[in-house]
C-alpha cells in the first residue's frame, strides 16, 4: 500500500505517545513489504512485540564480518524463539577486498570509521532497503542525546528513499529508556546477547565496541577513540543530515 508524506508526517505526531507496540502494529497494518532492522536488545523486544500481535514479521541483519561470535550466537536464539527467517546481509566482496589491501583490518583506528562502516555497513543497507517499502530500527532518543534526540516515530527516509520509492521508517521505541526496554526483556524473558553481563550496553562491531564502566554513557563504549557526540555510522544518516 502506497502513503503520502503528509499520512507519515501525522503518524509521527498522532502516535507519538502511544506505545510501542501500538506503533509496530501500525507499521505492519500499512505495509507488506516491511522488516525489522535488527541487532540487539530493542530489536528483538520488537520482534517479540511482532510475535505477541500474531504477524509475521521479516526480520534483517547487517553481517559486517567483524561481528563478535556472541552476536552470532544471539541471532540463532532469536531465529529459533521465534521461529523468525533472519535475512543475512554482507558487505560486496570486491569493496571489503580493496579497503582491506589497501589499508588493512584495521584502518579505522587511525582513518576513523566512516570508509569502512560505509563498505560493510551503509552499502549492504542501501541495497537492502532498495527492496523494501518500509523498516523498523530499535533507535531511541535517549541512546545519543547528539545525534538522536529528535527522531519521530515514524518518518520518510529522505536518506535511503529513491526518485521511484518512498521509503517509511518506524522508530516504535523511540520514546522508551534503555531501563524501560530491559524491563520488558526480563518481564517477558526474551533472549539478549550475553556480552550484556560482561559489561557491554550498546553493541557494534567487535574492533569498534567495549565494555563500559559504571554510570558512563551506552555509547561511550562505541568507535571510542572518537569525537563523542556524532557516533552514528551511516545506518541513520537523517540524524545527521538533519542538523
Ligand atoms: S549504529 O548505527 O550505532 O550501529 P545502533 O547500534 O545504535 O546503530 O542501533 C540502532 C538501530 O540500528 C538498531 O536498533 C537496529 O534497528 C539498527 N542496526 C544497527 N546495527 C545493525 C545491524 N548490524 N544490522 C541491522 N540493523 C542494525
Ligand atoms: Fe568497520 Fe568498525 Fe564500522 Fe564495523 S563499526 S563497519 S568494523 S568501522
Amino acid at each position: 500500500m502506497s502513503v503520502t508524506e503528509k499520512e507519515v508526517l501525522d503518524w509521527a505526531q498522532d502516535y507519538a505517545q502511544k506505545s510501542p507496540s501500538e506503533i509496530l502494529e501500525l507499521a505492519l497494518e500499512h505495509f507488506d513489504n516491511i522488516a525489522i532492522s535488527f541487532s540487539g536488545a530493542e530489536d528483538v523486544v520488537l520482534v517479540d512485540m511482532a510475535a505477541k500481535l500474531n504477524k509475521n514479521i521479516r526480520v534483517f541483519t547487517l553481517d559486517t564480518g567483524r561481528l563478535h561470535v556472541e552476536t552470532y550466537q544471539f541471532l540463532e536464539k532469536v531465529r529459533e524463539k521465534y521461529g523468525v527467517k533472519v535475512e543475512v546481509t554482507f558487505p560486496e566482496v570486491a569493496a571489503v577486498q580493496s579497503l582491506v589491501d589497501e589499508k588493512g583490518l584495521f584502518s579505522f583506528y587511525k582513518d576513523d570509521h566512516k570508509e569502512c562502516c560505509t563498505i560493510r555497513k551503509v552499502g549492504p543497507l542501501r541495497k537492502k532497503l532498495s527492496t523494501l517499502d518500509a523498516w523498523v530500527t530499535g533507535q531511541r532518543k535517549d541512546q545519543s542525546p547528539g545525534t538522536r534526540l529528535e527522531i519521530p516515530v515514524a518518518q520518510v527516509d529522505h536518506a535511503f528513499s529513491t526518485p521511484d520509492n518512498m521509503l517509511v521508517k518506524f522508530n516504535p521505541i523511540a520514546e522508551w529508556t534503555s531501563q524501560e526496554v530491559w524491563a520488558y526483556i526480563r518481564a517477558n524473558d526474551v533472549p539478549y546477547n550475553e556480552l550484556h553481563e560482561k559489561g557491554f550496553t550498546s553493541i557494534g562491531c567487535e574492533p569498534c565496541t567495549r565494555a563500559i564502566l559504571p554510570n558512563q554513557h551506552e555509547r561511550e563504549g562505541r568507535w571510542w577513540w572518537e569525537e563523542a557526540t556524532q557516533k552514528e555510522c551511516g545506518l541513520h544518516a537523517m540524524n545527521v543530515d538533519n542538523k
